[in-house]
């Protein structure tokens, strides 16, 4: 095979062109996509004994890191701008790795009380209860209270930038601000707002955690979740949650979800527009009993959710039709186009029905107490088709 140019790209791209290129260094193959690489161990040298058995870098053993893994976390590293990334095998385990490693006995941590399912229960129930962890949980939009909250032994505050599924808004730049005076590190889980939309760590937050099954994989075919941030950060996130845990993502999903991302600014521009779009026209209809977007006007933390994420205010909606439990059901069965499922940021747009059970509720605005919500992740769908779904299930539902 002739030599081929050794082509270094432009140091400054802009996130649709890092997108693309973020990651990829062509190899002793020539082929142009970085190859998935399934093996699970590497050749090693005659003399392995100078070699760490808990290195974190491609060539020894995929727990330790795989080329299709490392290849994940150098775009993600760049898309977010983080010195480092890890990628894990969900959102979730990325979350538990953040906990897992930064915090210890003894230690004390601050959380939102409006976050994911999963975050909730490991701060409310399975960290304190099995590792006697202490956590407070606060309303984040209050900045006295977070400072109240606040404790000599306070190693970590918790928060979403768009949370989970109230559409609150986190004013990051200010929750940093409260976490560095004490000596706390922020965790920003952005997975409502992936790049471009947002960049939590250019406003102070230390750590972000996505959930890449969503938005940055896109398509609804993989799951994966990962950290990013400064390297000494999270390094020892690889070091103790991925190699000694074992919570890896698997080489085929990395390389699935970096195929995925090559197109997220491209998609995301989509999602913000028709996300805007329907939450007008929910909002205009007097059949929709309550709506929460930040990009409305109506919703409590718009003006900050426009200075926070001046393209747009995420895919993401919350609302309820008038009625109980019954005509909300009755509603998502009277949908044609959009699905009934539990994810989201996908290329299809998805709802699904939540009813008023359950601890976290208690910190949800009142109609969402009252009513239950519908939660909708607007897809990629064509903004006019949508409308019309919308549309035509409510004229039925209410016929
Ligand atoms: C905000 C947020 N964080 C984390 C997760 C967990 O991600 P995963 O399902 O990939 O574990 C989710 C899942 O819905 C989420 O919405």
């Amino acid at each position: 095979m002739p030599e081929r140019p050794d082509r270094t790209r432009p140091v400054t791209l802009s996130e649709a062109s890092l997108a693309v290129h973020g990651g990829i260094h062509v190899d002793s193959t020539l082929a142009l996509r970085t190859p998935l690489v399934m093996a699970n161990s590497y050749q090693l040298p005659d003399d392995p004994s100078e070699i760490s058995w808990s290195a974190t870098a491609p060539g020894l053993y995929t727990r330790n890191t795989g080329v299709n893994q490392q290849a994940l976390q150098e775009k993600l590293a760049a898309l977010d701008g983080g010195e480092d990334a890890v990628a894990l095998a969900s959102g979730v385990a990325a979350l538990h790795a953040v906990f897992f490693t930064h915090v210890r006995v003894g230690d004390h941590v601050v959380v939102s009380d409006i976050t994911y399912e999963a975050t909730w229960r490991l701060w409310s129930e399975l960290l304190p209860q099995r590792y006697g962890i202490e956590a407070t949980f606060v309303d984040i939009t209050d900045h006295e209270a977070v400072r109240a909250a606040m404790r000599a032994n306070t190693r970590l505050v918790c928060v979403e930038a768009i949370a989970n599924p109230t559409t609150q808004v986190t004013d990051v730049a200010a929750i940093a601000a409260i976490a560095h005076e004490h000596g706390a590190l922020l965790m920003v889980d952005s997975t409502y707002t992936p790049p471009p939309v947002y960049r939590p760590l250019r406003d102070g937050a230390d750590l972000v955690v996505h959930s890449l099954t969503k938005y940055i994989n896109g398509h609804g075919d993989a799951m994966g979740g990962a950290v990013i941030g400064r390297h000494e950060l999270i390094e020892p996130i690889k070091a103790d949650a991925m190699v000694d845990v074992g919570g890896i993502i698997s080489p085929f999903n990395a390389w699935q979800i970096q195929r995925g991302s090559v197109t997220l600014p491209l998609r995301m521009r989509q999602h913000l527009a028709s996300a805007q779009a329907i939450a007008e026209f929910l909002e205009a209809d007097p059949r929709v009993a309550y709506i929460y977007y930040p990009g409305l006007p109506s919703h409590p933390q718009h003006e900050l959710a426009t200075r926070q994420f001046p393209h747009g205010s995420g895919g993401m909606m919350a609302f309820a039709v008038d009625g109980g439990p019954s005509v909300q059901n009755r509603f998502v069965a009277n949908l044609r186009l959009i699905t009934s499922g539990f994810s989201l940021g996908h290329d299809d747009s998805l709802i699904v029905h939540t009813g008023t059970e359950g601890g976290r509720v208690a910190a949800y605005p009142e109609p969402f107490r009252r009513m239950g919500h519908l939660r909708l992740s607007v897809g990629l769908e064509d903004t006019a088709d949508l409308l019309a779904d919308l549309q035509g299930a409510l004229d039925e539902t209410f016929a």
